[in-house]
């Protein structure tokens, strides 16, 4: 019987790997530049965290959570990283630091949802959340962080949109104005948009239904919901933003799929992506430290998908030879030479030089071959011969041109070429 990955989940096979390497690698670079701490939750979590920090009603907790049940507990895989991060904040009541706690985290996220073009089961997030302010000009910095990843990894022509959802009163009350602009036109609306403007009536803004679409754009959504404070907060934003110079297309349209959310939200879009067009989302999420039971503190964040980061990132910023670089390749022609070349490859990894061994054997053709397949910069050919000379044959792969170099010199020569 043949098995495959599971509907929705990929592998990512070593070339590919390369490259998710050097994206973490760019990631972990900027985050150290801008003061973020890397954190690891489990990616195991109570089901009811999520129910709770996310809400009841979104689609994620509805219908896309992986459920195991053991015992009495009932785990799922997470679904997303912001709720376990402010568990462990309260958990270990990091809040009584004096100052603002900034994490990221990079790690697989599951959704059980229909898997199409960018949207898996298994997912990927890049993401980071700061904890402990309210000022606006954070969320300026936050957001500029999120266009600073996608540059380093030569994403370009994407877009931010940005809204305020205002405080909890204020989504309250633009919610019932929503629901009582939108009930005229239930029967027009998709089967989905019909359930959701009793039940969330938020997820309707976003639908990617052509005819709900058009109907939701031809309401008056103005700003008329936003209390002062929560205004003023989003001038701040707005101020940030042209400090760090980062520009961002204002949409009132946009709210997001999970509950926490209070003031900024903001998406990044790009058009290559088709559908499933988001690359990355965040936002403030003022209460939910409280929420799981810690003080009152101010928050904000976001995650980039990776696997859609993947689809349209620059070629360019990334190495072009994405086959493993090997420094040796070691050919031993006979019993003899394989016991000595075994000594040969761990002297050479002590000094940090890379090297594997071929343990297939036969014809020197052969083995030649598969050194150069595995992009072996050198090759050194040891046989009963160079055995009773006392010198390996070290051969230059990409020069074919090949030295006899004596056994006591040969670690001192490999690294004097390699260098
Ligand atoms: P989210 O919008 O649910 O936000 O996910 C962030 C990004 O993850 C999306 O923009 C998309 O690129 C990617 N993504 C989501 N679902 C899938 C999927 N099924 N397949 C592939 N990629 C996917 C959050 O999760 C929030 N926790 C972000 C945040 C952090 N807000 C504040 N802090």
């Amino acid at each position: 019987m043949l098995f495959k990955s599971p509907r929705g989940t990929k592998d990512i096979l070593p070339q590919e790997s390369r490259i998710w390497q050097e994206v973490e690698e760019k990631a972990r670079k900027v985050f150290d530049l801008f003061g973020f701490e890397e954190i690891r939750t489990p990616i195991l979590e109570e089901s009811k965290l999520f129910s709770r920090s996310l809400g009841d009603l979104t689609d994620i907790v509805q219908k896309q959570m992986f459920q195991i049940k053991k015992e009495t507990d009932t785990l799922v895989l997470r679904p997303e990283a912001t709720a376990s991060i402010v568990r462990a904040y309260v958990e270990h009541t990091l809040y009584n630091s004096s100052n603002v706690s900034k994490f990221y985290y990079l790690g697989p996220m599951f959704r059980a949802e229909r898997p199409q073009k960018g949207r898996l089961r298994q997912f990927h997030h890049i993401g980071c959340e700061a904890i402990g302010c309210e000022n606006p000009a954070l969320d300026a910095e936050i957001i500029f962080l999120a266009s600073r990843l996608l540059a380093e990894s030569g994403v370009e022509g994407f877009n931010i949109q940005l809204n305020t959802l205002g405080c909890t009163p204020d989504k309250k009350m633009f919610g019932l104005n929503l629901r009582e602009k939108l009930q005229p036109h239930k029967k027009s609306f998709c089967e989905d948009c019909q359930a959701r403007l009793s039940k969330n009536v938020f997820r309707v803004l976003d639908c990617k239904n052509k005819q709900c679409k058009d109907i939701i754009r031809s309401l008056n959504i103005g700003e008329g919901h936003i209390c002062d404070d929560c205004k003023k907060h989003f001038e701040g934003v707005k101020e940030g933003l042209a400090l760090f110079g980062v520009s961002v297309t204002l949409n009132p349209f946009l709210v997001r799929g999970l509950d926490y959310y209070t003031r900024t939200v903001f998406e990044i879009t790009h058009p290559a992506l088709g559908a499933q067009d988001a690359l990355g989302a965040g936002g403030r999420y003022d209460h939910l430290v409280e929420e799981l039971g810690g003080p009152s503190r101010g928050a904000v964040g976001f995650a980039l998908g990776v696997e859609r980061l993947m689809l349209v990132r620059g070629r360019e910023v990334f190495s072009e030879d994405l086959s493993s670089p090997l420094d040796c390749y070691i050919i031993p022609l006979g019993d003899a030479a394989f016991k000595k070349s075994v000594q040969i490859l761990t002297d050479l990894r002590n000094v940090s030089v890379s090297g594997d061994l071929d343990y297939l054997g036969g014809s020197l053709k052969s083995m030649l071959r598969r050194a150069d397949k595995r992009n072996a910069k050198l090759c050194l050919i040891l046989g009963d011969n160079e055995l009773a000379k006392g010198v390996v044959l070290l051969k230059f792969m990409k020069q074919s041109t090949q030295e006899e170099v004596p056994l006591g010199q040969l670690v001192d020569r490999i690294k004097e070429v390699l260098c």
